[in-house]
């Protein structure tokens, strides 16, 4: 990966931009869907008592607030971002649980010793990785042993009329919504670009087991819209 090929500064300077509108957004663009899909994806976790979970590319934090609630006071979740930006915007939103901590950086390098997390969870992030492969090593080396990976994407809707509705809505009604609602239509036209070319879950699947994760397993969401990839480390 170089500097030319690098998408990371544009990505992070479209969440940078549509901060404050993004919980908007993902509640109008996906009809509130995205709430059922991320409880089910907390469910998928199995989150309790005492563990340490890492929330990567957690934005606003609607993945941390809800892993937060499951936990005792000696648990505590991690949001890790790389846009500030965003991570504010979950801050001045909701009341902040004190097992809840906020750390900036890059997800494909995380400042963060091996083996110190229980859990790694990431929701509608994994796509926006420059290196997808080294980003699941990278969640992998700070799980302990036994520790699970849930990662909640978008992916590919699986029945012919669907797949025909969503690519419609998805070039032509969200880039629209993005230059009204949150005021950049190249963020919500990368928005749809990103899910194109976001790998079929199969392929997924062997991607975190070539990263080391062991009983890797794929639920669908609303015909194959969003999916759920599971995988722990052995
Ligand atoms: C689509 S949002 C998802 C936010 C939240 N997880 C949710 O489910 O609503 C993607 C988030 O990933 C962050 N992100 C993208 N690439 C990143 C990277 N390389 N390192 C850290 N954060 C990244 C963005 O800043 C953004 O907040």
């Amino acid at each position: 990966m170089n500097a030319l090929t690098d998408k990371t500064p544009v990505v992070r300077s479209y969440f940078d931009a549509i901060a404050g509108r993004y919980d908007l957004m993902n509640t109008l663009l996906s009809f509130g869907l995205h709430h059922a899909w991320k409880r089910t994806t907390i469910r998928a976790a199995r989150i309790s008592g005492a563990m340490r979970v890492l929330d990567v590319c957690g934005g606003t934090g609607d993945l941390a607030a809800l892993a937060a609630r499951r936990l005792g006071p000696a648990g505590s979740v991690t949001l890790y971002d790389f846009s500030r930006a965003m991570m504010c915007a979950g801050r001045r939103r909701a009341r902040q649980p004190r097992t809840l901590h906020y750390v900036c950086g890059d997800a494909r390098a995380l400042a963060l010793k091996d083996e110190s997390v229980d859990a790694v969870i990431i929701g509608f992030g994994l796509r926006n990785l420059a290196d997808m492969d080294a980003g699941l090593r990278e969640f992998r080396r700070v799980l302990v042993h036994g520790g699970r990976l849930v990662c909640l994407e978008f992916s590919h809707p699986a029945g012919e009329l669907l797949r025909r509705f969503y690519d419609l809505y998805s070039y032509l009604v969200i880039p629209v919504l993005g230059r009204l609602i949150a005021g950049s239509r190249e963020a919500y036209t990368y928005l749809p670009d990103s899910i194109r070319e976001f790998p079929p879950p199969e392929r997924l699947q062997q991607m975190m087991e070539q990263a080391g994760f062991r009983e890797v397993a794929c639920r669908l969401l609303t015909g194959g819209i969003a999916a759920i990839h599971t995988g722990h480390k052995a």
